[in-house]
């Protein structure tokens, strides 16, 4: 089932082929869904780019080209508008007949990938006993929705989490493990290290002011680089910690994803830097190995060097994802590898592409791609923090979501007078709470900073996940008030567009097969977003003129399929934001 806009364009070509001759073959006939209905449903600009190519007028091209246009299946005769845009409107036959196939079909006529590809979505990425701090959340909300779009597009997608487990850090974390803990080392139970971010606070501040504590940790990196038994389960009774911690946060949003920390790659470091030596790339630099990049200087416009090995022998962190680059390449076969981080560490995957491009570690076939994203801001504008200025816990962030969700619901049971079960109140406020805080970070473009701000993402009105919530239950209280068995419907009912409102909310529906490709290219949530946003106000406008269950027989019927259809889209639309639906709320 191809989508409108594709049929539309392989149409154009055929047409741009007649008019002119085989070159044009391949040409974009660059058609967009127009930005106002004034301009029809779709809109092309092919003629005004051709003008200058073909030397004729681009209304004279636009005219040739639609003289030869075959579309009378899909759309009215196109028409020429301004200096040569054409404008194309569909036909109700034609979204009937659409909407009538999307009904039944268990993607509502969101078609699969022709070829699917192998993808790595490297994303969420916390750093073992330090806190799981507001871009983690972030990378997890944006992470887990891109995966959620592949996984639906049928890629073969391996989520990974590429966990900061290894690194000097551990040495300093061990021995004082060591010093406050000791019997953590030798018994094979599970110890509770109590609040492990105060842990790694106070390792620190014997760390900076004791030297022999330094030099005690130095040898611990040593003894777990050597994999000494005592070391090595100092280490994993850290990791298991954080772990636990991280997973609570993971349950709650109901993100699944395989770790595959640094320390996974650790093995392989040596022969990153024994190849990029092969490859002449490596350069010895006071000690240290590294490659110097191009495009990258110093204030004096000196080239920048990616260190790989420290002089000391250590490693970077740069030299972990050269490998992990590598392995998953070679080892899982990836074509696509996606790393969803804050804009801060754009620079790292860019030096990071360029070392493993030049090294030809790159088949051509593979796109590597960092998503970046924005800075969570407080509603004072500053970089979010407590009250008392600490950073915010994970933790605590969402418990309060769903408090807030559970107060807002309260209240309006007690001012409509409603009796509802404990579990009921609980069930709603965690949906309502999780959904709103992913809703309001997906919505914003991820590249610019967001506020958070409960009262906004609670709110029942405006572009929040309570509103679309809110438009799903909606319909399911329609069909509940007239009795009405939504799934019987689909498989017996045809739809019938009469009324412009009718027409405009069919049109938008048929939509979302462009709008989940898009997302799936360009990995920009918010257009989904918007894309659900703009369906529950055609919703509205079509429910607020459009009388349902006391309009006449086969009117009614019709119109409770746009119903249906328009729920199980946002159900859809929703489930790929990583957010569940309620039938009532
Ligand atoms: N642990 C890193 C951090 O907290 C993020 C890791 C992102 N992924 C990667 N392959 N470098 O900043």
């Amino acid at each position: 089932m191809t989508s409108t806009l594709e049929q539309l364009k392989a149409k154009c070509e055929q047409a741009l082929i007649a008019a002119f001759g085989e070159t044009m073959a391949g040409t974009d006939p660059m058609l967009v869904p127009a930005s106002n209905p004034k301009f029809g449903d779709y809109q092309s600009n092919a003629a005004l780019s051709l003008a200058k190519p073909l030397g004729q007028p681009p209304r004279a091209i636009a005219q040739m080209l639609i003289n030869h246009l075959d579309v009378a299946d899909i759309c009215y005769t196109p028409t020429v508008a301004g200096p040569g845009f054409i404008n194309f409107t569909l036909k109700p036959a034609y979204l009937e007949a659409k909407l009538n196939r999307n009904l039944t079909h268990p993607h509502l006529g969101v078609e699969p990938a022709k070829q699917p590809q192998r993808v790595v979505v490297d994303f969420s990425s916390p750093n073992i006993a330090k806190e799981m701090h507001v871009g983690h959340l972030r990378s997890t909300i944006i992470g887990d929705c891109i995966a959620r779009i592949l996984e639906f597009r049928d890629h073969d997608v391996l989520r990974l989490n590429h966990v900061g487990d290894w690194g000097t850090q551990f040495g300093m974390l061990i021995t004082y493990l060591r010093e406050v803990c000791p019997e953590a080392l030798t018994t094979a139970e599970a110890v509770d290290l109590g609040d492990l971010v105060s842990f790694y606070r106070q390792a620190k501040k014997r760390f900076d002011t004791d030297e022999v504590f330094q030099e005690a940790a130095r040898q611990e990196v040593v003894k777990l680089q050597a994999g000494a038994e005592d070391t090595k389960r100092a280490w994993q009774l850290l990791c298991e910690q954080s772990r636990r911690e991280f997973q609570v946060i993971y349950d709650l949003l109901d993100v699944h994803i395989t770790e595959r920390g640094e320390s996974f790659y650790n093995p392989l470091l040596p022969d990153v830097v024994k190849d990029l030596e092969q490859s002449g790339l490596l350069v010895e630099d006071q000690g240290a190995k590294c490659v110097f990049l191009e495009g990258f200087t110093n204030k004096k416009g000196e080239p920048l060097p990616l260190i790989v090995q420290k002089s000391d022998g250590g490693y970077n962190y740069a030299t972990t994802d050269l490998a992990a680059l590598r392995y998953r390449i070679d080892q899982n076969g990836a074509k696509r590898i996606i790393y969803v981080t804050d804009a801060g560490q754009a620079n790292h995957f860019a030096q990071v592409f360029q070392v493993a491009q030049r090294a030809g570690w790159l088949p051509e076939i593979v796109e590597i791609v960092h998503v970046p994203f924005g800075l969570v801001l407080g509603e004072d504008g500053k970089k979010l923090k407590t009250r008392s200025g600490e950073t915010v816990r994970l933790r605590d962030l969402l418990d309060q979501a769903i408090a807030r969700a559970r107060a807002d619901l309260e209240t309006r049971i007690q001012a409509e007078g409603r009796q509802e079960t404990e579990e009921f109140i609980e069930h709603v406020a965690q949906v309502v709470g999780m959904a709103a805080v992913k809703y309001a970070d997906l919505s914003q473009n991820r590249t610019s900073n967001y506020v958070f701000s409960f009262d906004k993402m609670l709110s029942l009105k405006g572009n929040t996940a309570p509103y679309l919530l809110y438009a799903y239950a909606r319909i399911q209280s329609i069909g509940r008030k007239g009795g009405i068995d939504f799934e019987q419907l689909r498989t017996s009912t045809q739809v019938s567009l009469k009324e412009d409102q009718e027409a405009t909310l069919a049109k938008h529906l048929l939509q979302v097969n462009e709008v989940i490709k898009e997302v799936e290219q360009e990995l920009l949530p918010n257009r989904l977003c918007q894309y659900l946003y703009e369906l529950s106000e055609k919703f509205s406008q079509f429910y607020d003129q459009c009388p349902v269950l006391k309009a006449e027989e086969s009117v009614r019927l019709s119109r409770l399929i746009l119903c249906d259809l328009t729920a199980q889209t946002l159900k859809l639309g929703l489930s790929l934001l990583g957010i569940s639906v309620l039938e009532r709320m």
